[in-house]
């Protein structure tokens, strides 16, 4: 071989940086870490893999549909959340590290191991949210949160009542058009696209940040009369303006278009939901994290999402979120209103 020929690593310009490699170069980082977190994120992404293709098989195995049950909010449960469910609490349930685990679709929490046992960690998780979605093949996805389990305190349901600003990790995966895993642990955001013909997520973002300047807005405008006049004012005022609207009804697609894109999405409170529709613990507090992390606000009302103190694990909240500019056009409006 003539020295001006490349040698043969240079001509692989694949992006080899796999979601495991990132989190033991980030671990490596920190000398006291023990590498529990590394499982809970094996494990995360083993439940996400094993998703994704039962999501894009679904109509296949004909597990779409309704299971025949309500879930604890008197939701009709699909198939394919009872089927996610388990996935992940079979994948984080074999994690030493993990203390308690709790799922939109069950009622209580599930304790595992105490302190004294090793449990570390509380994992709470929307296995599947928009799965009502799945019918028509619209992405579908899965949030997840990290909290630190107070050794000490031995009532599981009283241990997962944190504040979302004591999460020690969280993120979502989307099972869209490619399968995308976001996730945070306070130092900024990362972005993960399941390489399929390998079997690994290949990081293709680090420090992600939201952008500015974007007058998109997501909201379901059917439930308009419902809304309060703050929120009416802000969409009498977006009509007037040359603002988009995108609201596909998955709260994980939703959130990953305004984190990539900017703009702002809402799910205010409504007479059906006067508290608002979406979960505190598991859907509102790990969007917000990584939408703060990415330089963007989270709201409840007047109130920032991840400083109020929760009270039950499957506690509504509404939620504002996105870039801070578009915000802010909302907040002025609320605080107006009282
Ligand atoms: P889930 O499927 O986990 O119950 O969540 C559905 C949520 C969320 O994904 C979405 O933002 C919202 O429901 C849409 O609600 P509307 O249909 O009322 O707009
Ligand atoms: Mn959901
Ligand atoms: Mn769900």
């Amino acid at each position: 071989m003539s020295t001006s020929e490349p040698r043969e690593h240079e001509l692989v310009r694949d992006n080899l940086m796999s979601l495991q490699s990132h989190v033991l170069a980030e671990e490596a980082q920190h000398p006291s870490a023990t590498g529990d977190f590394s499982w809970i994120m094996s494990a995360i992404s083993l439940a996400g893999k094993t998703i994704a293709n039962k999501v894009r098989r679904a109509r296949l195995n004909d597990v779409l549909g309704l299971h025949g049950d309500q879930n604890v909010h008197g939701e009709r449960q699909q198939k394919m959340d009872v089927i996610a469910n388990e996935i992940i609490m079979r994948c984080l349930g074999d994690r030493a590290s993990v203390a308690v685990l709790a799922s939109e679709e069950d009622e209580e929490p599930t304790i595992l191991r105490r302190g004294n046992e090793g449990g570390k960690y509380c994992i709470l998780f929307d296995p599947l949210d928009g799965s009502s979605n799945l019918n028509t093949s619209v992405g579908v996805g899965t949030i997840f949160t990290v909290l630190r389990n107070d050794p000490v305190i031995l009532d599981a349901s009283k241990t997962i009542c944190q504040p979302g600003i004591q999460q020690a990790a969280a993120g979502y995966i989307l099972y869209g058009s490619s399968t995308v895993l976001v996730v945070t642990t306070g130092h900024g955001v990362d972005m993960f696209v399941l390489d399929q013909s390998i079997g690994s997520f290949l990081r293709v973002k680090q420090g992600l940040k939201i952008p500015t300047g974007n007058n998109t807005y997501s909201i379901n405008e059917a439930y308009r009369a419902a809304f309060s006049p703050g929120y009416q004012s802000y969409l009498d005022m977006v009509h007037t303006k040359p603002y988009t609207s995108r609201y596909i009804g998955s709260m994980v697609a939703d959130v990953h278009r305004t984190l990539l894109e900017g703009g702002i999405f809402i799910y205010p409170p409504t007479q059906k939901h006067p508290d608002g529709k979406l979960r505190l613990l598991y859907e509102a507090n790990p969007m917000a994290f990584i939408i703060e992390q990415a330089g963007g606000v989270a709201y409840s009302g007047l109130q920032r999402t991840m400083e109020i103190v929760p009270e039950q694990l499957h506690q509504r909240v509404p939620v504002t979120l996105g870039s801070p500019d578009q915000v802010e056009l909302l907040q002025d409006r609320l605080r107006a209103e009282g």
